[in-house]
Parts: structure tokens; sequence; C-alpha cells
């Protein structure tokens, strides 16, 4: 197709993303990448449980061919994820005995398995930072630690559970001190439209400041819905992270079909009114990004063309259509309609 290049039609504004398998460096697939976005990051390959899946043993190929990807096309990267409560290998929360932190009752074993914790992962953001610090600027250092409906807001994960916010600290600093300043760290984060958990991330991020820990910025992940959010809730939710004087990413961009609630399925016909109401509300969104440039310095989308989706098995097996390209890759109504904001839809 002789169609116009994304990331060329948003050079004025920030780069476009998207996130990569590494099978995905081949192919119609990296002709397509390599044609709209100049940012990738790996959907899976650089989780904790893919690249330290034992605590003496790191996992650096899929990665790495990801990073040589990038490189060998002049594209940016991010880095996704240091720190995350699920992928994430179960050794790091077992005691040198093999017992389970989690069951010890005595305080002191408590508080000894807390400060091994706490080392393991201090070692492990230092690793992996000090091997793509030069490659890499862009991290998500925590994914996804806010849960409104958890008893203080936070997460209840092993982390929190084994270390309070101690751990959210570590991985900051640690990443700071083994990447040094021109790295930018990011909380990373879905819902964060959403003012109830925005109002949280924003308690806790200031806190967090307050005590110099190193933050740089809000991944705001935007898995969104045809439906839900409005985009004044997405804009003015950087507009509040603005106000801590931090930075704000569009990390996981992709927009369902169907309402959260519904479990319906198109099967092989999605009406074209659906695509075009997709294709309304992807233009709107990105007009407002336009118009916020100063506060929002990437986009990154959760993939790049419908045959490959994490929303096609979740929360049903369906046919979804999240992103810009179909599933033959070519471009669907919502492309045009943010390369080309005249164009009637
Ligand atoms: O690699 C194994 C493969 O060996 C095995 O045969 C197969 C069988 O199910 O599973 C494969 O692992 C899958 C992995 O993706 C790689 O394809 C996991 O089961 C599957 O759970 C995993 O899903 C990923 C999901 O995170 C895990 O929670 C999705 O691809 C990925 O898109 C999704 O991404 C997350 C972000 O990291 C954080 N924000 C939300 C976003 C969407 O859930």
């Amino acid at each position: 197709q002789d169609i116009p290049s994304l990331h060329e039609v948003f050079a004025d504004y920030f780069p476009i993303g998207a996130a990569i398998e590494p099978f995905q460096t081949k192919g119609l697939k990296a002709e397509l990448l390599k044609k709209h976005v100049n940012m990738i990051v790996a959907e899976n390959a650089m989780k904790p449980s893919s690249i330290h899946p034992t605590e003496d043993q790191y996992n650096w190929g899929p990665a790495d061919q990801i990073v040589q990807f990038a490189k060998e096309n002049n594209m940016q990267l991010r880095f996704h994820t240091l720190v995350w409560h699920t992928q994430v290998g179960d050794w790091f929360f077992i005691d040198r005995d093999g017992k389970p932190m989690i069951d010890e009752t005595d305080p002191a074993k408590q508080e000894a398995n807390k400060q091994l914790l706490l080392e393991r992962l201090d070692s492990h953001v230092r690793t992996v930072v000090s091997r793509y610090k030069d490659d890499i600027v862009s991290w998500d250092v925590v994914n996804e630690v806010i849960e409104p409906n958890d008893p203080d807001g936070m997460r209840a994960s092993l982390w929190y559970q084994l270390t309070g916010t101690d751990y959210i600290e570590t991985a900051f600093r640690a990443a700071r001190e083994a990447g040094g300043e021109h790295i930018k760290l990011y909380i990373n984060d879905y819902g964060t439209d959403d003012p109830t958990k925005r109002e949280l991330i924003y308690e806790l991020v200031k806190e967090l400041l307050d005590k110099g820990v190193p933050i740089d910025g809000v991944g705001h992940q935007t898995h969104i819905s045809i439906h839900w959010p409005p985009t004044d809730l997405v804009i003015e939710s950087m507009e509040r992270f603005a106000e801590l004087g931090l930075d704000n990413i569009v990390t996981e961009l992709d927009m369902s079909l169907y309402a959260w609630n519904d479990r319906s399925d198109f099967g092989d016909n999605i009406p074209e009114d659906v695509l075009n109401k997709q294709a309304t509300r992807y233009r709107e969104l990105f007009e407002a990004f336009k118009a916020k440039q100063d506060i929002l310095s990437e986009v990154v989308f959760w993939g790049i063309a419908d045959d490959h989706t994490w929303l096609s098995g979740f929360p049903i097996k369906r046919t979804e259509a999240p992103l810009l390209f179909n599933d033959v890759l070519h471009a669907k109504p919502a492309f045009w309609a943010i390369v080309d904001p005249e164009k009637p839809i």
C-alpha cells in the first residue's frame, strides 16, 4: 500500500511506537513496523520472568533480538518492565530454605526475608539497566502497583505484602544509580483516566518525590474502548501529573470494539459503523494528544495490527480489532482518521 508513514506524520509531535514479540522482527510485520513506527517496546521479552527466569540465570536472547531490530532500523526503544506482580519468577519470593516468604511468621525472619527480596530486586534492576542503559532511554520501572479495590489502594501483591512501598523506592533508586541521569524512569499503570485511581497514583508519586525518589513521569497504558473513557479524562490525568513537574507517556494504546462488561463477539462481521466509531474516537484522541505535546512525550501502541493483540484472548476469546491496521495488515478507517484529520469518516 502506498500510504503515509505514521511516524513521519507525527514527527513534529512525539515518536510513535508499537509493542512487538521477537518473531515479529522478520517478515511482513517487520516491514509494516519499519514504515510506521520509530519506537518499539517488547510485549513480553523484557518482563522479569522472561529476562531473569531463575536467580542465577538471565535470558538475554529474545530481548537482545528486539534491541538489535530497533538499532538496525533507527528506532528508539522503551523498556517494559523492571517490576511487575505477574510474569515474575516465583524464585524472588522463596527464602533460602525453600519456603515461601509469605508463610513466614517469625518477625526476625520476616525482616530478613524483606532484606533478601529487596537485595534480589536491587540486583535485578542494576543488572538489566546496566546492560541496556545506552540503548534504552525510556523505562517502565514499576507496573500496576495501584489497585483501588485493595485495602489502602496499593496493590496487595507479594512485593507489597513483603516490603510495603520499599520495593518501589528500591527499584527507582537502583535504576537511577545504574543508568544515570539520561535514562527516564516511569511508573506505569492502566485506568489512569479514572479519577479515583489517578489520585491514588498522584499521592503515591508525590510522597515518593518528596523523599527524593527519582521518578520522571507516568506511563498511561491507555487500554481503552470505543465507548470509554472520554478523551477529556485521559487528558485531565496527564495535566494532573504535569502539576508535579512530571512527564507523561502513552505506553500501551489500543481501543477495544466492546464495552468493558460486554461478552459478545462480532465474529467475521465487524460492522462498518463500529470501525467508523473507532476511527472517530482515535481521531479525537490524537488531536488531543497533539495539543498536549508539551506534557506528552511518546505514544506507543500495544501491537501494530489486529492479527496480533492480547485483546483477542481477553476477557474472552473473540474477534477484536483495536489497532490501526487490520488482520491482513491494511490500514483501517482509524489509520486514515488520524493521519488525515480533515478527511470525512
Ligand atoms: O510463552 C508462552 C508459551 O511458551 C506458551 O506455550 C503459551 C501458552 O499459553 O504461553 C506463552 O506465554 C504467553 C505470553 O503472553 C507470550 O505469548 C502467556 O501465556 C500470556 O499470558 C502472555 O500474555 C501477555 C500478558 O501481558 C500477560 O499478563 C500478553 O502477551 C501481553 O500483551 C500482556 O501485556 C500487558 C502488559 O504487560 C501490561 N499491561 C497490560 C497488558 C495487557 O494485558
